[in-house]
């Protein structure tokens, strides 16, 4: 049944810039058939009248692990390595258990679903049977997303690690042939190989050929931590930069959809080939902070022809909540440009905006703005909490609720259908 709905619509046809309509959002099937600005006399079809709330296109979080959202908001006080072994490695094993992995994963998916995200790319942990029921929960809860099933076989403890590549390699081929038999619609498994490090050449290989073979898109960490890049040039001696660890099994854009989570470090080669094969970045500020990575140039990413969104990295990060992630994408461009370099001016709401709608939204198709033929994914705000004597324009509403709001939206919409 097709339905208007009425509100104060906000989203970023243009990089930095703000378009602010009052409306009629007419919503057939998944997308978004028509905008209007004058009042459907008459019509028959419902209208869901949100008076002058600020209505934003559903977000994408480009970049989380749900398997680490139990510890979320704690364990910040140490780099990449450390934490991965005495913080992210004992949890994820927890979900050998698909007891645990049920319950666990419905907290996660209880507090996604009320978040301002619609869409989003996934880590789950190395075990097919959870990976199975959190694309499960999602696909119940309404949210769209990849979700992926992680590939590990070496650098890692022996209670969490494949014990082969001949293992891992029929575990992915499993995990996939359940993914097509439980006719999700919503849900879609992406490989994940959790970082050079973590996976062998011959298990890289072969998930190439699984790319390639059934078409299916790939997400990754890419230059993140100093020690990381170093660890990575001794493993793989015979490769120019971190990139080309993937790029040589065709895991890197291109003809494989792919994400690439953090992008701090990345020099000329590895940011030329990015753009070159369309490798999308996460930009993911809160976890850069968090675990002391860095601050990833995203102002000369998003401004001179990269593919950007923005990701929470839960549980690096220590929020879902992305308007949190967009506060500290700005702040960091800040100090960056203050201590860096002057090249590209900081971030501002309406840069983060779009890369936290049409920017990520992306990597979904039509996703992420107000626009005909869109899937209708819209988040509406309440600002109950933010009253001022003042009037604000719809631009300082919303920058305002970035910096100060912290509330769930009211409503929530994913590819047509309301899910709160
Ligand atoms: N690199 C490899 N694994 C991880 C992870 O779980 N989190 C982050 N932030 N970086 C990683
Ligand atoms: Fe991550």
């Amino acid at each position: 049944m097709p339905y208007y709905v009425k509100g104060l619509f906000l989203d970023t046809p243009e990089i930095g810039q703000i378009r602010a309509r009052r409306g009629w959002a007419l919503v057939e099937g998944d997308c978004l058939a028509a905008f209007r600005t004058d009042a459907p006399e008459g019509s028959q079809t419902p209208i869901l009248d949100f008076g002058d709330q600020l209505i934003l296109p559903g977000f994408t979080d480009l970049h989380l692990h749900a398997a680490q959202y139990a510890y979320c908001g704690t364990a910040m006080d140490v780099e990449l390595i450390q934490w991965l072994r005495d913080y992210a490695y004992p949890e994820e094993s927890r979900f050998a258990d698909p007891a645990y992995a049920e319950r666990q994963y419905a907290l996660f998916v209880r507090d996604l679903k009320a978040s301002a995200t619609t869409r989003a790319c996934i880590f789950a942990s190395l075990h097919t049977d959870a990976t199975l029921i959190l694309m499960r929960q999602m696909e119940e809860a309404g949210l769209r997303g990849y979700v992926g099933k992680l590939a590990m076989n070496r650098n890692c403890p022996d209670t969490y690690r494949e014990p082969s590549t001949e293992e891992g390699v029929r575990e992915t081929e499993r995990w996939l042939d359940a993914c097509d038999a439980m006719g999700f619609s919503r849900v879609r498994p992406i490989l994940t190989p959790r970082f050079i490090p973590s996976v062998t050449d011959d298990y890289m290989a072969a998930l190439g050929r699984i790319a390639r073979e059934r078409n299916v898109p790939m997400q990754s960490h890419l230059s993140e931590n100093r020690d990381e890049i170093a660890w990575v040039r001794s493993l793989c001696p015979d490769t120019r930069f971190y990139g080309e660890a993937y790029a040589r099994w065709g895991l890197f854009g291109g003809d494989c959809p792919t994400v690439m989570a953090h992008c701090i470090y990345s020099g000329e080669a590895e940011c030329a080939l990015m753009k070159q094969n369309g490798v999308m970045i996460a930009h993911c500020p809160t976890s850069n902070e968090n675990v002391i990575a860095g601050i990833a140039p995203a102002a000369r990413y998003l401004r001179r022809g990269w593919r950007i969104g923005l990701g929470s990295d839960v549980s690096g990060g220590h929020t879902l909540n992305l308007f949190a992630v967009m506060m500290a994408a700005i702040q960091n461009s800040k100090i960056y440009w203050r201590y860096v370099s002057q090249l590209e001016k900081p971030l501002t709401v309406a840069d983060t905006l779009y890369m936290a709608t049409a920017g990520g939204g992306r990597f979904f198709g039509k996703v992420g703005l107000f626009e005909p033929g869109y899937q209708f994914d819209a988040v509406v705000l309440s600002e109950a909490g933010l009253n001022s004597t003042r009037e604000f324009s719809p631009l300082e509403r919303l920058e305002r609720y970035v910096y100060r709001g912290s509330g769930n939206p009211q409503a929530k919409f994913c590819a047509g259908e309301r899910i709160v």
